[in-house]
């Protein structure tokens, strides 16, 4: 048995594989991802806590399995990301993570918090009257994607010219695709960046109050800036939205609409634990890692697979069942964990929250329309495709 990518349990029901691999396979190589995968809670957080051996240098720029005629298009962008805050050990890390979190300071967060709630609610004032709506593209994206763009600076009738290029970027370097839609990726990719250094060079000439502003003033290069925006405007506008979609699926499955306000917090931590939207992070080894028995050899990828911490038993009694008020439920891993730990976590939470509790006190009669559930294909992310509700 080993990971497949493009079947349908890799996303949807990985737990009785990723079980085994915990309790026979700790150390586990995986022909298919070309990594080996540890699936231990204590060896996952003990690997992000090491970056010394676990080492982030270019471990996003998984894109292997580009073509040549695709690489040659992207030419010196083939280098996927290679000075992203995520994809770079100390000291360049320690330097450009603390250009980021000036911008993430507490009092921006949460003045962000009454921008999102509104947008929340017009998306709702439109929305409401139609009775249903297909989760994902109707009600889950739009809010969190304009407050990224307006916390980064995007003007507003750019926002969906920057969303489906984001779209195509990601799939592009994150999972496998034919060589002919690789080509049509490669170019929807170049011409984002394009816009990306064209706003940052705007802002230069002319500063706002936003993210990019902040950023063309710091110590940071023009290429780390663009590509940390890029990264950034990924982050809000994928990650969220799939967390919320994830969320809102099992707390109707399980019965629990509307949240109590009460209740927000916690039940936003255990649905993050119990399906996360991202399942886990890559790096490489320094140098020959013995780890139960096993030679991870110096130079290979290792998965951390945060989806199989959150779901061990030893740290989380019963794994598989939601509890709203789990009281370890927050020390799930999947905003990472150490210095690479995720910098717009707080954002991330504040979103949930809100639109929970926005979407709860709109739409009280929330229901699933019967149907199968469809997730994305992806190595590292638990997105659904679709998510077909209703409501009275
Ligand atoms: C539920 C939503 C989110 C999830 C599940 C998530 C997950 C993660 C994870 C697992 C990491 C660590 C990567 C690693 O160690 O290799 C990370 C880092 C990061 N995240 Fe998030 N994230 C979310 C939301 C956001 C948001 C809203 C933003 C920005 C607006 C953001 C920006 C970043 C950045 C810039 C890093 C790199 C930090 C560093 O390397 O020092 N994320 N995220």
């Amino acid at each position: 048995m080993d990971f497949d990518v493009s079947s349908d349990w890799h996303v949807a029901a990985p737990y009785g594989f990723l079980r085994t691999l915990r309790h026979e396979h700790p150390v586990f190589h995986s022909e298919h991802l070309g990594a080996y995968v540890l699936s231990r809670y204590s060896d996952v957080r003990g690997a992000y806590a090491d970056p010394r051996r676990f080492s982030s240098k270019g471990s996003l720029t998984i894109s292997r399995s580009l073509t040549e005629e695709t690489r040659a298009r992207l030419g010196e962008h083939g280098s996927f990301l290679s000075s992203f805050v995520a994809n770079v050990d100390p000291p360049d890390h320690t330097r450009l993570r603390r250009s980021v979190s000036r911008a993430f300071t507490p009092r921006a967060v949460a003045n962000l918090e009454r921008q999102f709630r509104e947008l929340n609610e017009r998306l709702l004032d439109r929305v409401e009257p139609q009775g249903k709506a297909e989760f994902v593209a109707e009600l889950g994206h739009e809010p969190s994607v304009k407050l990224t763009a307006r916390f980064i600076g995007v003007p507003e009738e750019d926002e969906a010219f920057v969303q489906a290029r984001v779209k195509d970027w990601f799939q592009l370097f994150l999972s496998p695709q034919p060589p002919e839609r690789q080509l049509e990726l490669a170019d929807s990719f170049l011409t984002y960046l394009a816009y990306v250094d064209r706003l940052v060079a705007a802002r230069r000439d002319d500063p706002r109050d936003d993210f990019v502003t902040l950023m063309t003033g710091s110590e940071l290069s023009h290429r780390e800036v663009v590509e940390l925006i890029s990264t950034i405007l990924l982050g809000g506008n994928d990650t969220v939205p799939n967390q919320l979609g994830n969320s809102v699926l099992r707390l109707l499955r399980e019965g629990v609409w509307p949240v109590p306000g009460d209740r927000l917090a916690g039940a936003v931590e255990e649905c993050m634990r119990i399906d996360g939207a991202s399942l886990g992070s890559f790096r490489y080894a320094t140098e020959d890692i013995e780890l139960h028995g096993v030679t991870i050899p110096r130079g290979s990828l290792v998965l951390l697979s945060t989806d199989s911490a959150a779901h061990d038993e030893t740290v989380f009694p019963e794994p598989e069942r939601f509890v709203i008020d789990r009281p370890n439920a927050d020390a799930h891993l999947v905003f990472g964990y150490g210095i690479h730990f995720c910098v717009g976590a707080a954002l991330g939470r504040l979103q949930l929250r809100t639109a929970l509790e926005v979407l709860g006190d709109r739409l009280p009669g929330l229901r699933l329309v019967e149907q199968p559930v469809v997730y994305r294909t992806s190595l590292v992310g638990r997105a659904l495709a679709a998510l077909p509700v209703e409501w009275a």
